[in-house]
């Protein structure tokens, strides 16, 4: 079978760490293309793995015929870059969050099926080991149903991540619309829902700007979330856990209570009424300075490979992205919103 033929728009540190190499470590892809307005990044990307480099997407979609496209660039580019590679027949597998507003998520969506293709949203925290292990226990039923819950995600922020340090478009609001919610607080939203099979019913943000000088985007937020089954818990999401990032939940259930990330080597920990204790050791929680394979890449290639819809798919990126939306209207009107 011919190899799958893929570009990459945006060559930065998500790009670099984690779509490239692991596509390049999948045996049915050809990297072909690299796209990024800063050319040396393409560039190096392109004498690394092979390919073509471009300084501009639209060129790129111009002159290649490509199968599948990876967008890991500034949350502002997430929609146009979609559409576009959409109408150019490709599959994409866009980042998080999908877009800045749910009309682009949805224009994202209704293109992908216009054109036939796939559209795959990069929530990875769906397939991190601990996470998958943690959704396996509580299907299994044995902790009874959830009655209540914290799921939070902190860490110091992404001057020490992105490409661009302090200079980055994460701190400017137009490129990025949200900070640490659009950055953190999305993947929380996203996991608490697949993990509890659940839909967030009503949401209430506290939303600020604490720390970060020189930004209008946040980095300290706690919502309270009312799902559809009426459990009700919390999200954190934060960019100035300068010590003691954090990226754990805690669901307290009938039987007992699942610990998940909260003791570094004991990924999952249920402790049941009964007085047993389990610890399940399940590979490392991935952090920005522990990177491991990701498994996004490697899924979506197998989507586009056994023509199978992806399950993180772009209508499961917009519920997760509705619920932080939710959170800032909240914040800015002062009421509990209802989704
Ligand atoms: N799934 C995850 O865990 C995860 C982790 C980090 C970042 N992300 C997401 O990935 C996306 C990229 O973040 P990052 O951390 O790589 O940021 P980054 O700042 O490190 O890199 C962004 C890159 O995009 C490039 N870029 C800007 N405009 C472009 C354009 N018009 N065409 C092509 N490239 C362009 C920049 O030059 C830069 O190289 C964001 O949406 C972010 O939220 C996801």
């Amino acid at each position: 079978m011919s190899k799958i033929k893929v570009a990459v728009f945006g060559c930065g540190a998500i790009a670099q760490r984690r779509h490239i190499p692991e596509y390049a470590a999948n045996p049915n892809v050809e990297l072909v293309a690299f796209a990024d307005p800063v050319i040396e990044r393409a560039q190096s990307m392109a004498d690394t793995y092979g390919g073509k480099s471009y300084s501009s997407y639209e060129e790129l979609l111009k002159n290649e015929k490509v199968d599948a496209v990876s967008v890991c660039t500034p949350n502002f580019l997430h929609a146009p870059m979609t559409i576009a590679a959409a109408n150019a027949g490709a599959h994409v597998l866009v980042e998080k969050p999908m877009a800045s507003t749910a009309e682009e998520a949805e224009q994202m969506i209704e293109a992908a099926q216009k054109n036939g293709v796939y559209l795959m949203v990069g929530h990875n925290q769906r397939l991190m080991p601990p996470h998958v292990k943690a959704k396996e226990l509580l299907d299994s039923g044995s902790l009874g149903k959830v009655l209540t819950f914290r799921t939070s995600f902190g860490h110091p922020g992404p001057e020490g991540w992105s490409v661009d340090g302090r200079e980055s478009w994460f701190f400017r609001k137009e490129e990025a619309t949200m900070g640490a919610m659009g950055d953190l607080g999305v993947h929380k939203s996203d996991f608490i829902r697949y993990l509890l099979s659940d839909e967030v019913a009503e949401v209430a943000g506290f939303i600020s700007t604490i720390h970060k000088e020189g930004t209008d985007v946040d980095d300290n937020s706690t919502c309270i979330l009312r799902m559809k089954s009426g459990v009700i818990g919390t999200l954190t999401a934060s960019w100035t856990q300068y010590k003691g990032g954090d990226n754990s939940t805690v669901l307290w259930c009938e039987k007992g209570v699942m610990k998940i990330g909260t003791v570094e080597g004991d990924e999952v920990i249920v402790e049941l009424t009964n007085g047993n204790v389990e610890t399940h050791k399940v590979g490392v929680m991935a952090t920005n300075e522990k990177q491991v394979p990701s498994g996004v890449i490697d899924s979506f290639v197998e989507s586009i490979l056994t023509s199978t819809p992806p399950s993180i798919s772009g209508e499961e990126g917009l519920r997760s992205l509705k619920v932080i939306l939710a959170a800032f209207e909240s914040q800015a009107t002062g009421k509990i919103v209802k989704l």
